[in-house]
This record gives C-alpha cells, structure tokens and sequence, in this order.
C-alpha cells in the first residue's frame, strides 16, 4: 500500500519543538488533515490538532504545509507530490499552545479596536439598500477567520509595527463601503492601524482559502484614500477646515 510521509512539529507550548516523522497508508482524496487524523487515532492518540468542520468553512485547521499557510482540510496529499515528505507546522505568528495548535486569540481584540458600523444621521427607518449597493463589500463577508492571510503577512509576522493585518484591513473596508454607514475608517486604518507599513506584497491575497481579493479590493483603495486626505494638500486643507481629519 502507497504510504504519506509525514513531518510533523510537536511542541508542548513551551520552549523550542522538535519534529517527529510517521508515515500513514494514503487512500484516495486523502487531505492533509485526514492524514493527521490518522495519526492521532492510529498512532499517536497525544498529537494535538485542531479541526472542526472539514470543509474548508470553519477556519480551525489553519496551519502551515511545507511552509506555506493552507488549510489542512483543503490541501490534498496528492497535490504535494507523494515522492516527498509532508511537513506540517502550526501558523508561526501566534504563539504555540501544543503540536500544530496555535493561538490566534490577539485577532479577536484587534477586531475590537476596529470602530463599529455607525449608521448615517437622518436615516429613515426602515433603512432600505439594495444588493447592489453592498455587492462589492460582500467578497469581504466570505472570510472564514482563518488567520492564514495574517500568518503571511510578513509585516505582522516579523515586524513589530503595530500594523493590524490585511484580516482587520478587509473588516474595516467591507463597513467603509456599506452604503449605511458613515464613518470613514481609513483615517483610523493609516493612522492607528499601521496600514503604511503594509508594502503591498500581495502574499496575504495569494494564501486567502476563500480567494478574496485582499490587496486589490481592500488594502490599495484604503491606502488610496488615505494618500488622498493625508497627501493631497487641498483635500487636507478642506478636510482639517470641515473637522473631518483630526
Ligand atoms: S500585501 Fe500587505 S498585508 Fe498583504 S501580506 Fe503583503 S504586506 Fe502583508
Ligand atoms: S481574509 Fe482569507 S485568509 Fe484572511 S482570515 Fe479571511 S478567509 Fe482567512
Ligand atoms: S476543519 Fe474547518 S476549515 Fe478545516
């Protein structure tokens, strides 16, 4: 029977891990995360690997795969070459709670920073908007909370900038662009966030499992506007004189 060699990090949280190999019978379809299943039930039940869903929707399974970010429940064995040894290691950027696990938990406190949805003065209820108004912000409601694009970023990853992440990035864009909403969130994004710091890579955009757009439909028109009221002098002079750029 064909077999998947494995690589796999272990790491009790504390101090530096070590890899461990195993090596499990590949049956057709095999994902990366079934062949980590197959460790913890066949041959090491103390291998710690989160999952949930298995269908790509939960974000759980978040990892890296031979040292790129992916999702093990959507990263066929097949599509690494079966010639080679598989190597899985949790997401780098978040510390580790055990084996793969890590623990992304900063994000949930970023988003709290993100300056919630307010609605424009002088709505009439019932507010009423049409998908076509919302149609571009809606890519950005596919994320799945993953963390992938973040674990990436090599900004967020290895410079200590203070720079959100395209995650917050497309979080603040998708209410920026509801029609309802009246806040303008790149002054917070270029000036609080760190989205300068952002180089446009487009890393973030290429690892996305949800394929969003991240970098073209989110980060260039928040940085655009941002250049707009931070660099255009007459654009600031207007915006500083209305009191809309403090
Ligand atoms: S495009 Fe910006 S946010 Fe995305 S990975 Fe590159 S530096 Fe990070
Ligand atoms: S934008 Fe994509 S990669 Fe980033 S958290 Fe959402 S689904 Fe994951
Ligand atoms: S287990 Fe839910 S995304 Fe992989």
């Amino acid at each position: 029977m064909e077999k998947v060699r494995l690589t796999v990090y272990r790491s009790s949280g504390e101090g530096r891990g070590r890899f461990q190999e195993f090596s499990v019978p590949f049956e057709e379809g095999m994902t990366v995360l079934g062949a980590m299943r197959y460790v913890e039930q066949n041959l090491d039940t103390t291998l710690a690997v989160r999952w949930n869903c298995k269908a790509a929707r939960c974000g759980s399974c978040a990892a890296e795969i031979n040292e790129r970010p992916a999702l093990m429940c959507k990263t066929r064995v097949e599509s690494l070459g079966m010639d080679s040894t598989i190597t899985v290691t949790p997401m780098k950027a978040y510390p580790n709670v055990r084996d793969l696990v890590s623990d992304p938990t900063e994000n949930f406190d970023i988003s709290g920073r993100i300056p919630a949805f307010k609605p424009k003065k002088g709505l009439k209820k019932p507010w009423v908007f049409y998908e076509r108004d919302v149609e571009r912000s809606q890519e950005f409601r596919r994320c799945i909370e993953c963390f992938l694009c973040q674990d990436t970023c090599h900004v967020v990853r290895e410079h200590k900038s203070g720079y959100v992440g395209p995650r917050h990035v497309i979080e603040a864009a998708a209410l920026d662009m509801h029609p309802m909403d009246a806040l303008k969130r790149h002054v917070y994004l270029n000036r609080e966030a760190g989205l300068g710091f952002c180089n446009i890579t487009k890393c973030c955009q290429d690892v996305c499992p949800e394929h969003i757009r991240i970098t073209d439909n989110a980060i260039i028109p928040e940085k655009e506007r941002g250049a707009d009221v931070f660099y255009d002098p007459l654009v600031y002079a207007i915006k500083r004189l209305k009191g809309e750029n403090k």
